[in-house]
């Protein structure tokens, strides 16, 4: 006897897993299983296995409904409701790309004893999904089912309070759906019915179902003009829909031959728009000179070639058609050569839905769940998604949410007097755009980061009031940003603790009294033109401190002469002024010298100087220091050893060819120095010069992008150019050309037209045509490898070249309206150097060329 026991528990453990297995994929949500029961249960007609929700949701009560509980399967007869807040989400685990079918089911069965049947809507993330309302459908259950592909691994389906009544939910059903099956360009679609026509069998769902679709017998809607047929054979199911056999064994036809097969289609499409997914398999047997061929057709439109039933097996006919403001009529008619009525065994109907909002941004939204539980912040309405939609912001945030479709970004995070404890949270350094950040009034302790410098979006900081120590960093006291430190006993304020950055200063500050006095004057010319926005650091620095702060520097006619020794090397040339190399303490340097005829002013040059001490970005070439004595005007940049990318794309000087994944990483970076300009600085500047000869490369190929603004405020080396529009040809956006009108959206073009030269490396013009004219015309033919620069050898992955082009193409729209932002720019970038970097990790070996660094020292900001 003890032996037959142990033998069982084993194998009732192996039925569990097997059910598992074929339940891949299935999530099944029994919403407010009372925590007493036993949680996962299999159901006993489906044999699927529920779970309890609780761990998905962290709100609402359980409930169980009075009325006619015997009618429902155990998952439908308890519900959750949600009394406050205004949305309460289930968030789930999915796969990004997947298609699913979610299916939501209601059943109200006066739960409350109110006898009042709810009212509320159902959003799929930050868009609705559609309105439950028991009242109007004048039931007492329903269910939602939508078929949809998620952009994030995360799925957030919410119940949203509009009226008096209570939101409640009884079952989430969550199944993956095969990969090729109900795609659409619409991206998702409502369901309007799923039947099937027998005239007697009951609904079908999984196992018979491999993806558990529920599909409705016609029952006792089936109509009288119609017969039933079936037959005992075995049906093949096998295309990517896989209805269920026990679907298909079953068919109706008309009883009068030569009447059309009429179904009435159920209104509440959107717009009237219908896909429609219609099966047929020939269930009878026919005679030799039997046909059956018939049309199908949406209000007298014919929707596809004419059908003829395979024997026993299935042809699956999908189709999208619209019925403007009409009854909709879908029709089976026989044609001519038909001897039999047609005939159908299944039928689907779905509605396209517009889910239009873009969730906040997943790196964002990852960073605010982190920090949310670093803090153990359990704020009710932090649940679904963090920015969207706007009247559900979560408090305490605030976020970009302009363009439906650009993902929102966290633009400012308020914690303030939320009495959280320990460390400033790394995951704060992950929301780069943040503009403020409030943690005052908390308990925080440790030191405050220096990461916190180092998001250029930043313009306030608010840390009163908590327990930080240490000292401030160096990073934190960049200009524009306001840092509120005071109430915080155990933090030193004093200069003497501040910490210094890691690189060492370039030049030692050598000024003598007088020239000290000169940096005063501009200084203080600086504060007053500007518009006064100064950083607050408790303990105020002295203006002299500020100054030493810059790491640029003003240097003396003499330092210059010396630092190039005497002019020596010329390493550019430009109209109206040389580059020549130099070296201070020790570093390569790159020193622009105006020459002395230019008609550039103390007013243009002050200007100048201020626009490049404010701007700094790893991404952008640093200004060393200047130097304003009398008649001589110079700049000092850090040195690049690469040279600029012009000269790496045409092999010229010696320079080597660099290969796709490089090319890619340039453009992602010239690309962040380019967002920078446009939103990372106060105000936003516009570059108005990028070109491939203005993307300079350093040691490591990163790429600086230099001479910006200098030719809204300068004219640069070509000053002799400098009319109203400036910039150079074959770069300059046309829209700008035209109307003069000068905005990001000129410098997102020139952006395009150095991403098309890095992917074609085509002249920008030539005789005949415009590169993105060019590429117009061949984006035709489809065949990238005639696109693509023959120098890279089809050393990329495909996908991401298209991409990379398809954003080319976007930055070079003739309508400014029409072209990305840069971040959009940024994001997609990202994306293709993902693909770049799949394909590498699956070359790895064969590919295994190295870039031939030459050695060559030149240094050209501004020359060319
Ligand atoms: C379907 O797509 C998913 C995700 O892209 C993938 O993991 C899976 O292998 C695919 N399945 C089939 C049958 O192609
Ligand atoms: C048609 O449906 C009736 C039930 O209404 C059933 O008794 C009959 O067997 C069905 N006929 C066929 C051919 O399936
Ligand atoms: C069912 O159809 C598929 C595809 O048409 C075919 O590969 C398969 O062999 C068929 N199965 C049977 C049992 O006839
Ligand atoms: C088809 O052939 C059968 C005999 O095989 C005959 O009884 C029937 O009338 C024929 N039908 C037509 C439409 O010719
Ligand atoms: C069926 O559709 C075809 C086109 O697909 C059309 O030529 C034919 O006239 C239609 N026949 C009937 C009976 O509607
Ligand atoms: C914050 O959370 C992240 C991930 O959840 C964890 O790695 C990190 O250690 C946490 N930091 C603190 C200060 O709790
Ligand atoms: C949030 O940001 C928007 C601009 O994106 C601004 O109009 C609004 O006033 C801000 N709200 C708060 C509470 O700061
Ligand atoms: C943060 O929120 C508090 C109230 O919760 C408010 O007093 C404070 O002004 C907010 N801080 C900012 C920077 O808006
Ligand atoms: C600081 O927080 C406490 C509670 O944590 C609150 O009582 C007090 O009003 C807050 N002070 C300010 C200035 O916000
Ligand atoms: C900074 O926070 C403290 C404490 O909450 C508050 O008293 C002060 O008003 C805040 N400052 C600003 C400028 O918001
Ligand atoms: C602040 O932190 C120090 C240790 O860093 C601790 O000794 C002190 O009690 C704390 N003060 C408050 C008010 O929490």
């Amino acid at each position: 006897m003890k032996k037959k026991i142990g033998v069982l528990l084993p194998l009732i453990a192996i039925i569990h897993i097997i059910l598992a297995q074929g339940q891949q994929g299935f999530i099944s949500l029994d919403c407010g299983l009372p925590s007493t029961e036993a949680s996962p249960y299999e159901e006993s007609y489906t044999k699927l296995l529920f779970s309890s929700d609780q761990t998905f949701i962290r709100s609402g009560g359980n409930g169980r409904i009075a009325k006619n509980p015997e009618g429902f399967a155990k998952p439908y007869t308890t519900l959750r409701y949600f009394p406050e807040g205004k949305r309460n989400c289930y968030s789930l685990k999915v796969e990004k790309g997947r298609m699913y079918m979610i299916v939501a089911r209601f059943v109200y069965g006066n739960y409350d004893g109110f006898d009042l049947k709810p009212k509320f809507d159902l959003y799929l993330g930050p868009n609705l999904w559609t309105t439950i309302d028991l009242q109007r459908l004048g039931t007492d259950s329903t269910s939602e089912e939508i078929l949809h592909m998620p952009t994030s691994d995360s799925l957030q389906i919410c119940l949203v309070k509009t009226g008096e009544t209570t939101p409640f939910i009884s079952a989430l059903e969550i199944r993956a759906l095969g990969n090729d099956s109900y795609i659409t360009k619409s991206g998702s679609m409502r369901r309007l019915s799923r039947t099937y026509f027998s005239k007697s069998g009951s609904n079908i769902r999984y196992m018979k179902d491999v993806y558990d679709r529920e599909w409705v017998s016609y029952g006792e809607y089936f109509q009288k003009e119609w017969s039933n047929i079936s037959t005992a054979l075995e049906v093949n199911n096998s295309n990517k829909y896989l209805p269920p056999k026990d679907v298909l064994i079953n068919a109706a036809t008309v009883t009068d031959a030569s009447a059309p097969f009429t179904i009435v289609l159920p209104s509440g499409g959107s717009g009237e728009e219908y896909y429609l997914y219609a099966h047929f398999a020939e269930i009878q047997d026919l005679q030799a000179n039997d046909t059956r061929e018939f049309n199908i057709s949406l209000n007298g439109e014919v929707l596809s070639d004419p059908i003829i039933p395979k024997k026993l097996d299935i042809t699956t006919v999908s189709s999208v058609g619209t019925c403007q403001g009409r009854e909709c009529l879908l029709q089976l008619t026989r044609t001519s050569r038909s001897t039999l009525p047609p005939l159908i065994n299944a039928l689907e109907i779905f509605t396209s839905i517009r889910l239009p909002q873009s969730k906040t941004d997943e790196n964002d939204v990852a960073a605010i769940k982190n920090i949310e539980g670093n803090y153990s912040l359990s704020r009710t309405n932090w649940q679904g998604d963090p920015c969207v939609p706007r009247q559900f912001l979560w408090d305490g945030l605030n976020c970009s949410t302009t363009d439906m479709s650009i993902p929102p970004r966290i633009t400012s995070l308020n914690l303030s007097s939320s009495g959280i404890t320990g460390n400033i949270a790394a995951a704060v350094q992950n929301l780069p755009q943040l503009g403020k950040l409030d943690l005052s009034n908390n308990s925080l302790t440790g030191e405050v980061p220096e990461f916190l410098g180092n998001i250029n979006s930043l313009m306030f900081i608010n840390l009163s009031r908590n327990n930080l120590s240490g000292s401030i960093p160096q990073a934190l006291q960049r200009k524009g940003l306001e840092l509120l430190v005071e109430g915080n006993p155990m933090l030193c304020l004093s200069n003497a603790c501040r910490k210094r950055p890691k690189k060492n200063i370039l030049v030692p500050i050598v000024a003598s009294v007088a020239s000290v006095a000169v940096i005063f004057a501009v200084l203080v010319l600086f504060l007053v033109l500007r518009k006064k926005k100064s950083a607050t650091v408790q303990g105020t620095p002295t203006e002299n401190d500020t100054f030493a702060n810059k790491k640029s520097r003003r240097f003396t006619y003499s330092e210059v002469v010396e630092m190039t020794n005497n002019f020596q090397r010329v390493i550019g040339k430009g109209g109206s002024c040389m580059v020549y190399q130099g070296t201070v303490n020790g570093a390569e340097v790159a020193v622009k010298l105006l020459s002395q005829t230019s008609t550039q002013g103390y007013k243009q040059f002050k200007a100048e100087v201020d626009l490049l001490l404010r701007v700094h970005h790893t991404n952008l070439v640093s200004l060393v220091g200047y130097c304003y004595e009398g008649d001589h005007l110079a700049l000092i940049y850090e040195n690049l050893p690469n040279g600029d990318l012009k000269q790496h794309l045409s092999g010229k000087g010696g320079r080597s060819i660099i290969n796709w994944s490089i090319r890619l990483r340039i453009a992602l970076e010239t690309a962040l120095g380019l967002e920078y300009l446009h939103i990372g600085c106060t105000p936003p500047m516009v570059h108005r010069d990028v070109k491939t000869a203005n993307i300079l490369l350093d040691e490591n190929f990163k790429a600086k992008l230099a001479d910006f603004g200098i030719s809204r405020s300068f004219g640069g080396c070509e000053a002799q150019e400098f009319t109203e529009v400036a910039g150079t040809h074959g770069y300059i956006d046309p829209e700008y050309y035209r109307t003069n009108r000068l905005a990001e959206k000129s410098d997102v073009y020139s952006y395009g037209v150095v991403l098309l030269e890095m992917i074609t490396n085509k002249p920008v013009i030539s005789e005949e045509y415009h590169i993105a004219e060019w590429v117009g015309t061949k984006l035709n033919q489809c065949d990238i490898t005639e696109i693509m620069d023959p120098n890279l050898c089809g050393g990329y992955d495909y996908n991401s070249a298209w991409r990379a082009l398809e954003l080319a193409v976007a930055c070079t729209d003739t309508s400014s309206s029409k072209r990305p932002v840069m971040s959009q720019v940024i994001n997609e970038l990202k994306e293709c150097i993902a693909c770049e970097n799949s394909r590498m990790s699956n070359n790895q070996g064969l590919e295994s060329q190295e870039i031939n660094i030459s050695l060559d020292t030149s240094l050209v900001p501004g020359a060319r």
